[in-house]
């Protein structure tokens, strides 16, 4: 094994050489330390004697996952990496050109770096479990493939499927990669694999690639330079603008690399390719996504930090309230294994919620077996009867958003609970040390605020009220865990921080109607930004008279009544019956298809706004929730910087281009940020103004996340 954990073998009866990838550490990475070991690697398998054939094997779980992140994160020098990329070029060139068949053992997951090397080779092998994974997710982290990817892969599958794949950032299980064309066989077992391997290699002496022949014809059906691909190029580009709306370069450069390495000899590609790579690696927008996604999220994920226990004592969860954020919570909990009661008052909600659990295995338990979805069903109990919840660990309430009744329900249930369970509330905004006044046991009382449709959304917001304890929250953590969704940490008060960051969001743009701004334009300005979803259709979606009840609780626990011009046309359309998308009328009109924005919105505007246009409403609504955040870090609801960001991004559908609330502050320097809130807050008022810690970091030239 050479210094960088690479070794090659030579079994002398196949003449088959094996180059293991075993790196120091649980993974293969490609780094410098992985070209160097490569190339040494192969050098000493080419100079074997009587070499008929390389298998690329790892010793690893995974073959290998892709590009070193530490690495790609620190570099600034479009030049050097340029350089550095145009190496492995090289070296994967002399790989697949040498004149032995070159198979990749998959044994485990190739992804982005990691698939690419397996595209240099001649053959690829992949073992057939679901823990294997393929495909180029590059995109996602704000860059594209760059050893390759966007030019073998569309010669090896054709022009569309490969677009679809690489500028979504798609990743494929080993079956569905098989499908795709990703790898050119499966084996069930790593023996299996290997002898699948030698046979391959003794029956493809001579193997090239594809695009190394002569004459070679692209897969798929569809030839570069044609008009049937300027029209499948120019469709992608359509799609993506739509879908994307221009927020996202990631996918814009990758069909670029795709497109214009088409139009030339494969070596020219390659380089079209690096120079492409090159740039969206030292871009900054790059880099905040890479803090987020790869940083930050781990970091979450880990729960690096909080605090931990082996076993939370949960087994059985009492679940009150069948509604549509009960119903969600009973079936990710059986999916997980506890067992689950169900109750509610009204038997229609419980036999919805039955309806809704069926349907969702037949959904999302495909991979179950009959009596597995049987088992799974049949841990959720559904009930009227209170006392069913007797001895149950965990309890979270999912009833009306109303603070008397969760304390009646918490009153009736508590004492019902396992001795030292633990009482969750899933409300979205009300304060847990206000809830848990009714509660015996405040130390046991915590927020566990799930976001709909909760079997999609991976987010939970743990709330910790004044008096709930370390360990209460342990075993809530380790129960969000245990249901494999990702949880932030914040402290209480009235919105936490996702409820208040979302508010911030759809009330700019209701407050940007009823100030006359073109509704089509605050929808497209939003999008343009990279938010998820626009504003005017998820607030439809939530619905007004959900705001409208939010105002009232707002009042009271802001004490000052709320009057801006937003709020009375909420409420204006809450009284007109235009409550949204359930309703079939809110901002947009659902009688039409497609739907469409209520043209009646200018007559209920209150004005003419002095100045408007695209890039003003953008800062508006990105400025008023940019402010929202540091203010939740400046009055302490948020414990962590990096929840500020998932809880943003994964919660509610903040701009993942940007990295997050902060890191859009810090992009645009906090002395720019307070500028613009201190103009804005004279003309729009005090919901704009800076908060201190931000003031502060504008005099000390700070920023929230290290720079690089
Ligand atoms: P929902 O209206 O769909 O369901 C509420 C259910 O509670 C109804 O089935 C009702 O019959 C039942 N209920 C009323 N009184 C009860 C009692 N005494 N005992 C047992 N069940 C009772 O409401 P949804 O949307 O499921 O929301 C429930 C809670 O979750 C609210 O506190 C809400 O703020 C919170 N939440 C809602 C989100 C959403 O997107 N809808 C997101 C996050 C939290």
């Amino acid at each position: 094994m050479n210094a960088q954990g690479f070794s090659a073998q030579l079994d002398a009866a196949t003449g088959v050489a094996t180059i293991t990838m075993a790196m120091p550490g649980r993974a293969n990475k490609v780094n410098a330390d992985f070209g160097a070991g490569l190339q040494d690697a192969l050098a000493t398998a080419l100079g074997f004697q009587g070499l008929k054939g390389i298998v690329i094997a790892s010793a690893h779980a995974d073959f290998c996952v892709g590009a070193d992140l530490d690495f790609v994160y620190k570099q600034r020098d479009a030049k050097a990496l340029e350089e550095m990329v145009g190496q492995m070029n090289l070296l994967y060139r002399k790989l697949e050109t040498y004149g032995v068949p070159v198979v990749a053992a998959l044994t485990g997951s190739a992804l982005g770096g990691g698939y690419e090397l397996a595209l240099a080779c001649h053959h690829r092998i992949a073992l057939d479990e679901p823990r294997v994974q393929l495909g180029l997710p590059e995109v996602s982290l704000g860059v594209i493939p760059g050893a390759g990817g966007t030019q073998r892969l569309p010669r090896l599958i054709g022009i569309q499927a490969s677009l679809e794949l690489i500028a979504q950032g798609k990743i494929l299980r080993a079956a569905q990669a098989k499908k795709a064309g990703l790898v050119d066989a499966l084996a069930a077992t790593p023996e299996a694999l290997r002898e699948a391997a030698l046979a391959w290699i003794a029956a493809n002496p001579k193997a090239k690639q594809p695009w190394d022949v002569g004459g070679f014809q692209w897969p798929g059906g569809v030839q570069p330079n044609t008009d049937m691909a300027r029209q499948l190029f120019m469709a992608g580009a359509a799609m993506l603008a739509q879908k994307t709306a221009g927020a996202y370069k990631a996918p814009e450069v990758a069909v670029r690399a795709v497109h214009d390495g088409s139009l030339v000899d494969f070596e020219t590609a390659l380089k079209v390719e690096s120079a492409l790579f090159a740039e969206r690696v030292v871009s900054d927008d790059a880099k905040d996504m890479i803090r987020t996604f790869w940083y930050h999220r781990t970091a979450v994920e880990k729960q690096k930090g909080l605090p931990q226990t082996d076993d939370a004592g949960i087994r059985k969860i009492g679940i009150l309230g069948a509604g549509m954020m009960g119903a969600g919570i009973a079936f990710v909990s059986a999916q997980r294994g506890y067992e689950v009661v169900l109750k509610d008052v009204k038997q229609a909600s419980l036999d919805a919620a039955a309806e809704h659990c069926k349907k969702q295995v037949a959904e999302k338990a495909k991979h179950l077996s009959p009596a597995e979805k049987e088992a799974l069903l049949g841990r959720i109990r559904t009930t009227l009867d209170v006392q069913d919840l007797q001895g149950c660990d965990l309890v979270i309430e999912a009833v009306f958003e109303n603070k008397e009744l969760k304390h009646r329900v918490t009153r009736e249930t508590e004492p019902l609970l396992a001795a030292d369970g633990v009482w969750a509330s899933n409300t979205s905004a009300l304060p847990i040390t206000d809830l848990a006044e009714a509660s015996a046991h405040k130390e046991n009382f915590i927020g566990l605020h799930f976001f709909s449709p909760v079997e999609a959304m991976p987010l939970v917001e743990v709330i910790v009220g004044r008096a709930t304890s370390e360990k209460t929250l342990a075993r809530a953590l380790a129960y969000v865990r245990s249901i494999k969704k990702t949880a932030i940490v914040v402290n209480d008060g009235y919105g936490f921080y996702t409820t208040r960051l979302f508010s911030a969001y759809i009330m700019e743009a209701a407050q940007l109607v009823a100030q006359g701004h073109d509704p089509v334009l605050v929808e497209w300005a939003a999008r343009k930004a990279g938010m998820v979803i626009s504003p005017l259709k998820v607030f439809d979606e939530v619905t007004l008279s959900l705001a409208a009840h939010g105002f009232e609780m707002m009042e009271h626990y802001k004490g000052e009544k709320l009057d801006a011009p937003g709020v009375r046309l909420v409420r204006k359309m809450v009284e007109a019956g235009r409550t949204g998308k359930a309703a079939g009328a809110g901002f947009y009109d659902y009688q039409t298809k497609p739907r469409k924005l209520w043209t009646g919105l200018r007559e209920l505007a209150e004005g003419t706004p002095a100045e408007t246009g695209v890039a003003y409403i953008e800062r508006r609504l990105m400025l008023a929730q940019a402010l929202e955040a540091a203010r939740c870090l400046d009055e302490g609801i948020l414990r962590e910087k990096r929840d500020a960001e998932i809880g943003a991004i994964m919660g509610v559908g903040f701009a993942p281009n940007t990295g997050g609330p902060l890191a859009w502050i810090d992009r645009r320097g906090a002395a720019q940020v307070v500028a613009w809130a201190d103009a804005f807050a004279t003309t729009e008022g005090a919901r704009f103004a800076a908060p201190k810690l931000l003031r502060d970091m504008a005099a000390r030239g700070e920023t929230f996340f290290e720079q690089v």
